[in-house]
């Protein structure tokens, strides 16, 4: 049904010399955050991929990775398992991250996840699930990461957020509210720190085919498909892409801006 473009990764791997500049991606070990992450070595970022679940074929990805886009002998691209929502665990691991690489330049907030009900039935449980990952987790990683980033006076935060955190969804209170949160948190940061030399903004993606749309079944994704102008499913890719332009020296003087990549659906 879908007439996806290929990843990265299927078009071929180039030989791409990273340089010192490091982003952080969370959620990379699949599914959009994979695409980001490629996206950023593509943008010459060397690469720190946070995930609280890494499969063996993100650990397969990281060597070939390494193969191609080591430097010096460093490394493109590694794994930490790290999970968002552990205010304590996030804070170490943005200071480790500090010493050992002398620098962070971008933060892509990009782990997240869905617990899908009409609000009749949703679960305190499911809503808290949802908030403590899309919208304290993002909190958690930003407040960590911006010290650095101030003393550095440059950086850039790029956070995922969605087409239903600006129209709302029904079945999706929680997650529409979590990603609508996450819009007003960005440009909330980015009139705080826009001084500073930070840029903070967003991307909200419609539907794009991962494992987190692949619960869906065929009378919601055909619902889904008819209201996309374009008519296909969007890839990672469509998304990462965006966030790549975010990260590059192209997008220095946007700030607090939510770049939708949806295929036409909201407009
Ligand atoms: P996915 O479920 O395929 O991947 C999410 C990744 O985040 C996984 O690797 C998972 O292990 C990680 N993760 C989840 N909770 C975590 C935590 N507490 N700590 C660390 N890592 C954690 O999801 P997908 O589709 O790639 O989504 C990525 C982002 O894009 C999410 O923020 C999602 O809300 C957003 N998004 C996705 C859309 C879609 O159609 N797939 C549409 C709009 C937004």
């Amino acid at each position: 049904m879908s007439e996806a473009k290929p990843d990265y990764m299927h078009a071929g791997w180039p030989e791409v010399q990273v340089t010192n500049r490091l982003a952080v991606v969370t959620g990379g070990a699949r599914g959009i955050g994979r695409a980001i992450v490629e996206a950023m070595i593509r943008e010459r970022y060397r690469v720190v991929a946070l995930d609280y679940s890494i499969g063996d074929d993100a650990l397969a990805f990281a060597r070939e990775v390494n193969e191609k886009a080591a430097i010096f002998k460093a490394t493109a691209l590694s794994f930490d398992k790290l999970d968002v929502t552990d205010s304590s665990a996030v804070q170490a691991s943005i200071d480790k991250l500090v010493a050992e690489h002398g620098r962070l330049d971008v933060l892509v907030n990009n782990a997240g996840i869905t617990r899908d009900g009409l609000l009749l039935r949703m679960s305190e449980a499911d809503w808290d699930a949802v908030l403590t990952t899309n919208l304290k987790g993002v909190f958690n990683m930003t407040k960590a990461a911006i010290k650095p980033m101030m003393s550095q006076k440059h950086g850039k935060i790029i956070n995922i957020a969605s087409v239903v955190g600006i129209t709302g969804n029904a079945g999706q209170a929680n997650y529409s509210a979590s990603k609508a949160g996450v819009i007003g948190f960005t440009k909330s940061i980015a009139k705080e720190i826009a001084s500073r030399g930070i840029t903070v903004n967003a991307v909200a993606p419609g539907f794009i085919e991962t494992d987190m749309t692949a619960k869906l079944n065929e009378a919601q994704r055909a619902a889904m498909l008819a209201q996309v102008p374009m008519k296909r499913v969007g890839t990672p890719t469509d998304v990462a892409r965006a966030v790549g332009f975010l990260a590059s020296e192209a997008a220095d003087y946007i700030t607090g801006q939510v770049i939708v990549v949806d295929g036409g659906m909201t407009m």
